[in-house]
């Protein structure tokens, strides 16, 4: 992408409404436009990054074996009413009528949607396990939409849902969801930390909160420090092998980290001193295990290998999609803007010409340009006619991890500079070598 025909509206000014680095970032590099209270408009960076964001997530859960669908936004709210929770959800479901009168509502997520999916179809434990997730967006009409997308109305999440014959198949789909959601979220750069919860209007009693640390997290959170040095790293995992999934959810769960909802001081006090934090925290996922509330109350039976029938066992398991943004910045930022991490990064790489006109750097970043997208790179080349400093500025706010410096004086003596936006360090090559280093980072990614 050339910078001079891209839309990039970045602002110089830091805007008066946003009260925390990464609303104040993602509206400075032009992610995104408010457009009524908790509601946005993705501008072509941000969608980006969402996209990215929307991939990694898709990756992880085919690879544990969940099969995408796509659900509606809007609802009938006698769906609703089977299960009971139409007037228990109160006013932070939008609720809306037709032309016919027929009473719907945005969905704020889909237990019901999908239990009625299931009964539809499924009658056999044969079928089973089966797990059904989609990426789609929901709307809580928040008392206090802030912060950005941290906390908006309307909102992109992850929400799978497991179907299985009995408590201890759907304990290990609860399992595989937290495996793999430490996957994804180490893939976007984070340390997410897995902690018990409470349920809330969902309902059950297993559950954990996946929270990143950060001063600015809405949740108080407590817990032995030792958690954030533990990394799943690059592990093989057999999705199907339940006592390999419970061994990992163990690693992850056995040390002290709660949320003020679960937190209980006399357990805490056993953690050795050194280790025991007091924090803040963004939730970024949550899996439940509920077991038969919403398959009782809507009639999604199986019939089991006895012949008998009965309801089948569920949990629903949801990733805050366009909320990580926000955590992803609260998390890897400095003071000249943002530091995407490989994973995430809306473009792996940009270019800046120094001069721009100058035949000789103009020719070097063109090739460059197209020598990183023969090997599948697309850099965003800011091509203005603008001084060094406005577009190094550019640069440092929309956080691309890696910049190429072009320009004429460099250039006779046969390099370019690589640099990193994390630690600031430079070092010179040739343009070949560059593309090269470029590509090496990312083959990992
Ligand atoms: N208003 C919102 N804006 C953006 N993301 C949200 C919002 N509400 C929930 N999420 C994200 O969706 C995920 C799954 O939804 P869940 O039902 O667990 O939310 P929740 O527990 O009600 O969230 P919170 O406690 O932050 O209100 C959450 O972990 C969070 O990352
Ligand atoms: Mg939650």
């Amino acid at each position: 992408m050339r910078l001079t025909r891209y839309f990039l509206p970045v602002l110089k000014e830091n805007p008066a409404e946003a009260q925390i680095v990464s609303h104040r970032y993602m509206l400075r590099a032009g992610m995104i436009k408010q457009q009524a209270a908790g509601i946005y408009s993705w501008l072509p960076l941000g969608l980006r990054v969402l996209r990215r964001i929307e991939t990694i997530v898709n990756e992880e859960q085919e690879r544990a074996g969940h099969i995408p669908l796509l659900m509606p936004t809007l609802q009938p709210a006698d769906l609703w009413r089977e299960s009971g929770r139409y007037d228990d959800y109160g006013q932070e479901m939008l609720r809306i009528t037709d032309r016919q009168k027929r009473e719907l509502l945005y969905g704020p997520t889909n237990e019901e949607m999908v239990t009625d999916i299931f009964r539809s179809h499924v009658n056999s434990y044969k079928d089973l396990p089966l797990t059904l997730y989609h990426i789609q967006w929901k709307f809580r009409d928040e008392m206090r939409p802030r912060f950005g997308v941290m906390r908006g109305r309307e909102f992109l999440m992850k929400d799978g849902y497991n179907f299985d014959i009995d408590k201890e198949a759907a304990l290990h789909a609860y399992n595989r969801h937290m495996v793999s959601y430490l996957r994804t979220y180490e893939r976007m750069g984070l340390t997410a930390i897995p902690m018990r919860a409470a349920s809330g209007p969902i309902g059950g009693d297993n559950t954990h909160e996946f929270l990143v640390l950060a001063q600015t997290g809405e949740s108080e959170v407590f817990y032995d420090d030792r958690v954030t040095a533990l990394k799943l790293g690059a592990r093989e995992i057999d999705y199907d092998d339940r006592a390999a999934v419970a061994d990992v959810c163990r690693e992850f769960t056995t040390l002290y980290a709660r949320t003020d909802e679960t937190h209980d001081g006399a357990v805490f006090e056993a953690v050795p001193e050194a280790h025991r934090k007091v924090g803040r925290g963004i939730e970024v996922g949550q899996i439940f295990y509920f077991g038969t509330k919403y398959s009782e109350a809507m009639g999604a039976l199986v019939v089991n290998d006895k012949g008998e029938r009965v309801p089948v066992e569920m949990g629903s398991h949801g990733i805050g999609v366009s909320r990580l943004l926000g955590a992803i910045i609260e998390a890897s930022h400095d003071d000249k803007g943002i530091i995407w991490p490989e994973g995430v990064t809306p473009f792996p790489v940009g270019i800046v010409n120094l001069k721009q006109g100058d035949a000789a750097a103009d020719a070097a970043c063109e090739g460059l340009y197209k020598a990183l997208a023969a090997k599948g790179l697309e850099a965003l080349y800011d091509d203005r006619d603008e001084r060094a400093g406005a577009k190094f500025a550019t640069m440092d706010l929309i956080g691309l991890p890696w910049r190429i410096t072009v320009g004429p004086r460099g250039l006779a003596n046969g390099v370019v500079e690589v640099t990193s936006r994390r630690t600031g360090e430079s070092v010179e090559m040739t343009p070949d070598a560059a593309v090269a280093r470029i590509a090496e980072i990312y083959a990992g990614v």
